[in-house]
């Protein structure tokens, strides 16, 4: 049989068109949108999880188009792109599962976007630019380097790139000595004619020296210039983000960022792999866990939300860890795991018995939606979870950090919980926030005494014992605000804005593009246009550990169509977290954008071209 599905935005309403070439009887249209929808006409909303909803159908005969007009409940979430037309869209008719062809085409775009910039001449076509750079006149002709030790990861990374070898015998002698002054991500390179020497201040930094010499044989041609590269990090963190828990990656796309980002000297990756649609690590101590919530969709604990469709997901074995932390190491690259609790736990929750308080008669609701997505810290089974989960979670990873979330608790939460009331009464807890502090200190507390420094989204600072406490490095994500509020109160941060960091917003306004929108639009000049310690924050330099770019999956139903939503942005993170402040401005990084296009065509990584 033949459906077919086009939506399309009208104004603030999205309109579908479903036909069918065979009589179905009352058909119900399942789908996800971006946030809670409504349904305006054409059919009758009978369940909603969150943005996933069945609207029964009237009948459909054979060769008629049948309308459906939905609207966001919420109308400050008015359509903005196609990432907000219906996800994942099919048709129930009695117990088969009919699936619809996309209404629209699904990802980025991918045209033409604005000329390219020329990069002025005492650039190097290096991201992030080097922190001094002293041309000396002529070149060198570089095919590869003699095989170095220290340079292994750099050769393999090459390798998998489809690039040329970067060490073969025969190639440029490397004369590398140590320098501890340049810090241990530090190096000075010499390119003169009459051979090529690295200074470096550890292994990092022989790794990152390495990584120029590949890149700039690749951006000028084979030729590199004469001079000298003195060159380290302006800040210790620099990282990206990927939520794998909305949209499930592949291993094999997660080590090919991992691959981007050591290309662009980025350091950290934040793995979240948990969240309110699913919990991903394969791990011991609940199996329950990741084996009731890797899948969702028709019959699953957890619908179709965020392009589920009748059944997508998957997990991370303890191989695919593996994999994922060798790759890393071999590029100085540290892994950050994620569990995300309080709050964003609907998937744990359904599959976990005993997380909520059963006699909470509360009505929050969380921001995507969902009636039940925050954990209980005032019932025995939340500990017997959480204890053993973190500790697990934690111990895999030899990163030693484990970030707890923390973030976007819905407004009111435990509000109708006795258990919760009990427990602030013992405390000395008055709101929501206080008892999500108390529960996230008690929870770092156990993970410190077994050597894990914890992390979480910028809320956790909040509650009147100080939140979540115990060294914690919060990240913060609303804006720099909060980060700049909890430095001062003695934490370190690392700031990752939204507005400037977040891979998963739309580039542009255009009702072509794709991707989310609630802070803003982030055209590649905007992933620049910022400073990680803002003018009048001075003070709190110290704290700052540095900066993280993320990308959420809410939208995303394919891995690639995360390609030309990470790239080229990736290369204002990559600025970000390495120049010195101000090196590197909008018109610079679209110069840049322009010279690393070709180099990313060549390692097969898409881009977004247009905004
Ligand atoms: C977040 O974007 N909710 C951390």
């Amino acid at each position: 049989m033949t459906l077919t599905f086009q939506a399309r935005i009208d104004g603030n309403q999205i309109r579908c068109l479903i036909s069918t070439d065979r009589h179905l009887t009352a058909p119900i249209f399942c789908f996800s949108l971006m946030a809670a929808p409504k349904v305006i006409s054409g059919g009758t909303l009978v369940r909603r999880v969150a943005g996933y909803a069945e609207v029964a159908l009237p009948d459909l005969a054979a060769g008629a188009r049948h309308e459906v007009v939905l609207e966001h409940a919420n109308k400050e979430f008015g359509p903005r792109n196609r990432a907000w037309l219906p996800l994942g869209a099919y048709l129930r008719v009695g117990k088969e599962c009919l699936p619809l062809p996309p209404g629209t085409d699904l990802g980025p775009r991918r045209t033409e976007g604005p000329p390219a910039l020329q990069l002025a001449p005492d650039r190097l076509p290096l991201v992030p630019q080097p922190t001094d750079w002293r041309a000396s006149g002529g070149g060198v002709a570089l095919a590869a380097l003699a095989p170095t030790t220290g340079l292994e990861g750099v050769a393999t990374l090459a390798e998998r790139l489809g690039l040329d070898p970067i060490l073969a015998p025969g190639g440029l002698p490397l004369v590398v000595t140590e320098d501890a002054d340049l810090g241990p991500e530090g190096y000075r390179l010499t390119i003169a004619p009459d051979g090529l020497a690295a200074a470096v201040g550890g292994a990092a930094g022989l790794h990152y020296a390495g990584v120029s010499l590949l890149t700039l044989r690749e951006t000028c041609g084979g030729q590199l210039p004469c001079g000298t590269i003195t060159d380290r990090p302006r800040f210790g963190w620099r990282g990206q983000h990927l939520d794998c828990a909305r949209h499930f990656f592949g291993v094999d796309f997660i080590l090919r960022l991992l691959d981007l980002m050591a290309l662009l000297k980025l350091n950290r990756f934040h793995w979240h792999f948990a969240d309110d649609e699913a919990f991903r690590l394969e791990v011991r101590c609940q199996p329950l866990l990741w084996q009731r919530t890797a899948f969702r969709g028709e019959g699953e604990l957890v619908p179709g939300v965020f392009g589920g469709g009748i059944r997508a997901g998957g997990s991370y074995s303890r191989a695919d860890v593996a994999r994922v932390l060798a790759r890393a190491k071999a590029l100085h690259i540290e892994v950050l795991p994620e569990i995300e609790i309080p709050a964003h736990s609907h998937a744990m929750i359904k599959a976990v018995p005993g997380l909520r308080d059963p006699g909470d008669n509360g009505e929050e609701v969380s921001i995507q939606g969902y009636l039940d997505n925050i954990v209980n810290p005032a019932v025995p089974a939340t500990w017997d979870l959480l204890l053993p989960l973190a500790r697990e979670v934690a111990g895999l990873f030899p990163f030693g950090m484990l970030h707890l979330g923390a973030d976007e608790a819905p407004h009111g939460a435990w509000g109708g919980s006795p258990a919760v009331a009990a427990l602030k009464a013992r405390e000395g807890l008055q709101t929501s926030d206080d008892v999500q502090g108390w529960m996230l200190a008690k929870l770092a507390g156990d993970l410190g005494a077994a050597g894990v420094r914890v992390a979480a989204w910028e809320e956790a600072a909040k509650g009147c014992q100080g939140g979540v406490g115990n060294g914690a490095l919060l990240f913060s994500w609303t804006g720099q605000g909060p980060g700049i509020q909890a430095a001062r109160r003695g934490h370190d941060v690392v700031m990752c804005p939204a507005q400037n960091a977040y891979f998963d917003l739309a580039h542009s306004d255009d009702a072509d593009d794709w991707g989310a929108a609630w802070a803003g639009f982030v055209p590649l000049e905007k992933t620049v246009a910022w400073d990680p310690v803002p003018k009048g924050a001075e003070d709190i330099a110290p704290r700052i550990a540095g900066v993280e770019a993320c990308f959420w999956g809410e939208f995303t139903t394919e891995d690639r169509q995360a390609e030309g939503m990470i790239a080229p942005r990736i290369l204002g993170i990559a600025t970000k977290g390495w120049e010195p402040a101000g090196r590197t401005d909008g018109p610079a990084l679209r110069a840049l954008a322009g010279v690393y296009g070709p180099l990313l065509d060549r390692i097969g990584w898409r881009r977004h071209r247009g905004a």
